[in-house]
């Protein structure tokens, strides 16, 4: 073992300037700040250390035959290995997850859900699985509404057993493999199971985690004793074991991921959700055997000449990202450029008319009609955008749009309360495959109640605590077996019916602005995806326009304010993890977090 120091940019030089727009300089762009950030890492390769420098400089990493990108070298490593050994993104995806589960389980694991984007070689077709949590059957609209049917306080709701959602993630890993594995199913689990049994080292971010968070992870005993021992958080550059997954995972890897639906562990989850002290929760044995992972189409938006692809209802991932950059794309964002407060008044304002949508008609599909078709149409997107184009101001009113509907509906807007979270695992294969996954247990810790090693998520409070609005109801109401809406935008962007990107990151409805600006820096002003992914953020969800503190974008504050946007400065921690597909393979992975992108 050994601990390296390594100098991060927080938020990496300027915009580039020169490269994405002749007519602007850094003169307005402030110098970064660099942060020290130390990385304990033990055991790494040297070809897993040299990304990590390879981050570090600003450059991407760029390989010849595959490419993985994701949250914690450790995680790569064990991806890199089934990759090289030949195996499909579908094997590594189990070995990154399982070691994720571990090594960040803050952010994702077997108590979680997932959305997969799959390429697949041999066919050329794109598939979407759908492996979110559900809402337990014995759940009643007002679950999270107070005597008075007020909404819960969000933790009130967040910590224990009521916000626990049925886990899809071990399903979803199944079937995945089922469809598109090569490698032996119980070897996928082996360097997690390692890390597990023979120790892992704590590193920053998870210590950092803990932390900030200790009084709730001291309120459950399992919980408390693994991640607050004695009453003391896990410091980074400890090592710890964690035998209870290492046993789970080697259940999983002899029979499959049925033993998480059935049996002594399932047993356990419902225990620890039934029973958890001061705010038990509905999850039955019935909500784990009937779980059910989904094959849904997937959504595409035309960007410029490209398709940009993702997981449809019950994520709005997709559809908001694609109707942001449907609108953006009626603009010269290159010859605008990076720099610039008009980019940055047509995105901010794209997003708002797009969040608005989401809040009035996104939901789960299987529950709620939707008008998926008409928010993608893009004489719909068009019409959105020439309210843009009217004006060269912020638009002073936005509200939702009036899209082609199969039938007649009235919904109220949505009042869901997100925070960030979650995880982004990128890969590329040798057979030309592309997989693009977002992954998450909701908060921080999810539901903080842990069992047998991992984390149970808090998905359900992704649902609106209030059912109505003015007498109208809101489709991203709780009911039984529906799956709350996401904001993860697991994308892979087309050209000419093959992949050219595959994208994503955490950071709750934030994703999507994160994703959606990354793709316009690599097609529209020509950054890599290092730098993509690097680049300041500016993020707007129909609220304030959130510019990233200690960053060059601070310097658009004073022109957006100007414009009649309410700015916020403040930190802005995405995931983004992202290969691009050409000639070579480059992969980025996002300098606000541990991760590398590691190829061959
Ligand atoms: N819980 C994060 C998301 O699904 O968007």
């Amino acid at each position: 073992m050994f601990q390296r120091k390594c100098l991060i940019a927080t938020a990496l030089a300027t915009f580039i300037s020169g490269q994405i727009n002749a007519q602007t300089t850094t003169d307005t762009v402030a110098p970064e700040a660099e942060t020290e950030l130390t990385v304990v890492f033990s055991g790494l390769s040297d070809a897993a250390e040299a990304a990590i420098a390879t981050k570090a400089s600003g450059a991407p990493v760029i390989a010849d035959d595959w490419m993985i990108a994701a949250a914690n070298p450790l995680a790569v490593e064990a991806g890199a290995d089934v990759l090289r050994d030949g195996g499909t993104a579908a094997d590594a995806l189990i070995a990154v997850q399982t070691v994720l589960g571990l090594v960040e389980p803050q952010s994702s694991g077997l108590g979680g859900g997932a959305f997969l984007v799959w390429y697949d070689a041999k066919t050329g077709k794109l598939t979407t699985l759908d492996g979110r949590e559900t809402a337990p059957t014995a759940v009643t609209p007002t679950v999270f509404q107070d005597e008075n049917g007020e909404p819960l306080s969000f933790f009130d709701a967040v910590v224990g057993g009521l916000s626990v959602g049925t886990p899809g993630t071990p399903r979803l890993m199944e079937e995945a493999h089922r469809r598109w594995g090569r490698a032996n199913w119980s070897g996928l689990f082996d360097a997690a199971i390692d890390h597990a049994i023979q120790g892992f080292v704590v590193s920053e971010r998870m210590a950092s985690s803990i932390a900030d968070d200790a009084e709730r992870l001291g309120r459950f005993g399992p919980t408390a004793d693994y991640f607050v021992p004695n009453g003391t958080p896990l410091v980074a550059g400890t090592t710890i074991t964690n035998q209870a997954y290492g046993d789970v995972l080697r259940q999983i890897a002899l029979h499959g991921a049925d033993v998480m639906y059935s049996g002594p562990i399932a047993e356990d989850i419902v225990e620890a959700v039934r029973n958890a002290d001061g705010n038990p929760g509905l999850l039955a044995m019935s909500d784990l055997e009937d779980y059910r992972v989904i094959e849904r189409p997937a959504v595409c938006v035309a960007y410029r000449q490209k398709d940009v692809c993702g997981m449809g209802p019950p994520s709005s991932g997709a559809l908001t990202v694609g109707q942001i950059l449907g609108m953006a794309g009626q603009f010269d964002l290159p010859a605008l450029g990076a720099e610039n407060p008009e980019s940055w008044r047509i995105i901010g304002d794209a997003s708002r008319l797009a969040f608005a949508d989401r809040g009035r008609y996104m939901a789960d599909s299987d529950f709620v009609p939707m008008p998926t078709k008409g928010l993608a149409d893009p004489f719909y997107i068009e019409g959105r955008a020439n309210q843009i184009e009217a004006t060269d101001k912020a638009l002073e009113t936005v509200a939702p749009g009036e899209p082609a509907w199969d039938h007649a509906m009235l919904l109220a807007d949505d009042q869901s309360i997100e925070l960030p979270s979650t995880s982004h695992i990128s890969i590329v294969d040798s057979y030309g495959n592309a997989l693009s996954m977002t992954t998450t247990i909701e908060n921080g810790f999810g539901s903080r109640l842990f069992v047998r090693g991992f984390l149970l998520n808090n998905e359900l409070t992704d649902f609106s605590f209030r059912t109505h609005s003015d007498g109208f109801p809101i489709a991203n109401r709780i009911e039984p077996g529906k799956r709350p809406r996401s904001s993860m935008a697991p994308t892979i962007v087309m050209e000419n019916g093959t992949p050219v990107l595959v994208i994503g990151s955490p950071g709750g409805s934030r994703i999507i602005g994160y994703v959606a600006q990354a793709i316009i820096a690599h097609v529209d002003w020509g950054m890599d995806v290092q730098q993509a992914v690097s680049m300041p953020h500016l993020v707007n969800r129909f609220g304030t326009y959130d510019v990233e503190e200690g960053t060059s974008a601070v310097a658009l504050v004073e022109p957006l304010t100007s414009l009649g946007f309410e700015v916020e400065t403040r930190g802005l921690n995405s995931g983004l993890h992202a290969i691009s597909i050409g000639d070579q393979l480059k992969g980025g992975a996002d300098p606000r977090r541990e991760g590398i992108a590691l190829g061959e």
